[in-house]
């Protein structure tokens, strides 16, 4: 168990790469072992969350070859093979969410299972209206374990009351199988990208405003996918920028999918300089929008962030709470509910490890209410095993007059194995530590 520690410092400077958008390389797997032959992947990601998913896939008798540079052996639609035992999905949701999808109209059972903190969270949103479609999946009271038994599906009309990327991937995927075509109506614009790879595979995807369908197809083809960089990972070294006075920070090669950009509009509301740019326009698959990303430090205004644009920016909530800490006036978020299922309950983690370190902060029931600016002071606080915490803290810990200390901080690595090293390329000051204090690492 290793602790992080930070201490503020000189400006952040430098150009800099984040790791593959977790929630593309996760569908590009699951998508490839799919597809008739084989895909090959570049910029994978080789943090926690996506290693389960590769893990999965090769338990369902998947070859999967590489790292960065990943070569998935497709196995077709109807290539899949049941697992000689439980499949782990970690701590990753989106793992276990997709896959039930998957394995819902397979031949064979199955069992998905994970770390605690997984099987705390709702997979009731997803179960029942796979149910809907002839699934027999068994729950623990609404929660994984999950006990999969493959069955024969029927095409279904969903109408989410929740706008989630998971669910409507689930669903949609699960409609691979269906007899009839699945459609699925969003409350909200979930992140787009499992229908516009499975599009770009060749399945028959229509989209209409918010409904997505999909109709069963005979076969998917295989991807040839450049991964971009994660926007809710370039969020941290970006709001650094944006937070410690003198910095320039630029996140190249990022994924600006409309549906994951929110926080860029919030800090451009919030008075900070954001420039998006040379974009390359699309992938190599042609559907996915790249580009480089500047932020620089600026005197930063309450903002009240709300309704649709809380779904594009559902990961980046906690890091928005630290800079509204350093925001002149009140920022108000609502309509964020969602953050209470994530990988810890975010309103209330975040209320109560920034109050830790002197912030104004009150929870509401779908949001908070931050008062600014506070001088946020040292201390101790936890991620919560809650990696997008862990590393919103260490953004608090880059402004904070006295060292900042967070426990618990290896879940960084679900989504961000080189955090700390390319926090320090840009010359932000923080190294790990053993708990025990025993020995020190980067
Ligand atoms: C994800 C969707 C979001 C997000 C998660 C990744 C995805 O969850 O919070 O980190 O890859 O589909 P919900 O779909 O539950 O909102």
């Amino acid at each position: 168990m290793s602790r992080l520690v930070l201490r503020s410092g000189g400006p952040l400077r430098g150009r800099v790469r984040v790791p593959g958008d977790k929630s593309i390389a996760q569908r590009a797997v699951l998508l490839g072992a799919l597809a008739e032959g084989e895909s090959r992947i570049t910029g994978f990601p080789l943090s926690g969350d996506c290693l389960a998913m590769v893990a999965c896939v090769r338990g369902l008798g998947v070859e999967v070859e590489g790292g960065v540079m990943l070569v998935v052996r497709g196995r077709g639609l109807s290539g899949l093979r049941a697992p000689a035992g439980p499949l782990d999905c970690v701590r990753s949701g989106t793992t276990m969410r997709l896959l039930v999808g998957v394995l819902a109209g397979q031949p064979f059972e199955s069992t998905l299972t994970g770390d605690p903190q997984l099987l705390r969270r709702p997979m009731g949103r997803v179960v029942v209206p796979l149910r809907r479609m002839g699934a027999e999946i068994e729950t623990v009271d609404g929660h994984a374990p999950l006990t999969v038994r493959g069955r024969p599906l029927r095409g279904c009309d969903h109408v989410l009351p929740v706008a989630s990327a998971q669910v409507k991937s689930a669903l949609l995927l699960a409609g691979l199988w269906a007899a009839g075509p699945t459609t699925v109506r969003q409350p909200g614009p979930a992140r787009d990208h499992t229908e516009r790879m499975l599009a770009a595979m060749g399945a028959g995807v229509e989209i209409a405003g918010l409904a997505i369908t999909l109709r069963p197809a005979s076969s998917l083809s295989p991807i040839l996918l450049h991964i971009p960089g994660d926007l809710s990972s370039a969020a941290f070294p970006l709001l650094a920028a944006a937070l410690v006075p003198g910095s320039q920070v630029t996140v190249e090669g990022v994924g600006v999918n409309p549906t994951r950009t929110g926080l860029l509009e919030v800090l451009q509301a919030m008075g900070t300089e954001v420039a998006v740019e040379d974009d390359r326009g699309r992938g190599e698959e042609g559907h996915e929008a790249v580009a480089d990303v500047t932020v620089r430090a600026s005197d930063l205004e309450g903002v009240e962030v709300g309704g649709e644009r809380v779904v594009r920016m559902i990961d980046e909530f906690p890091v928005l709470a630290v800079a509204a800490t350093q925001a002149h006036g009140t920022t108000v978020v609502r309509d964020a509910a969602e953050l209470r299922v994530k990988e810890s309950d975010r309103i209330a983690t975040a209320v109560a490890e920034l109050r830790a370190l002197g912030a104004q902060i009150e929870p509401l029931p779908d949001g908070f209410v931050v008062e600014g600016p506070t001088p946020l002071h040292g201390g101790v606080v936890e991620s919560h095993g809650d990696h997008r915490l862990a590393m919103a803290l260490a953004v608090a810990g880059l402004v904070a007059e006295g060292e900042v200390v967070i426990e618990d901080a290896d879940c960084i690595t679900d989504s961000f194995p080189a955090f700390v090293e390319l926090m320090r390329s840009l010359g932000a000051q923080l190294f790990t530590t053993e708990t025990r204090r025993t020995q020190s690492s980067s």
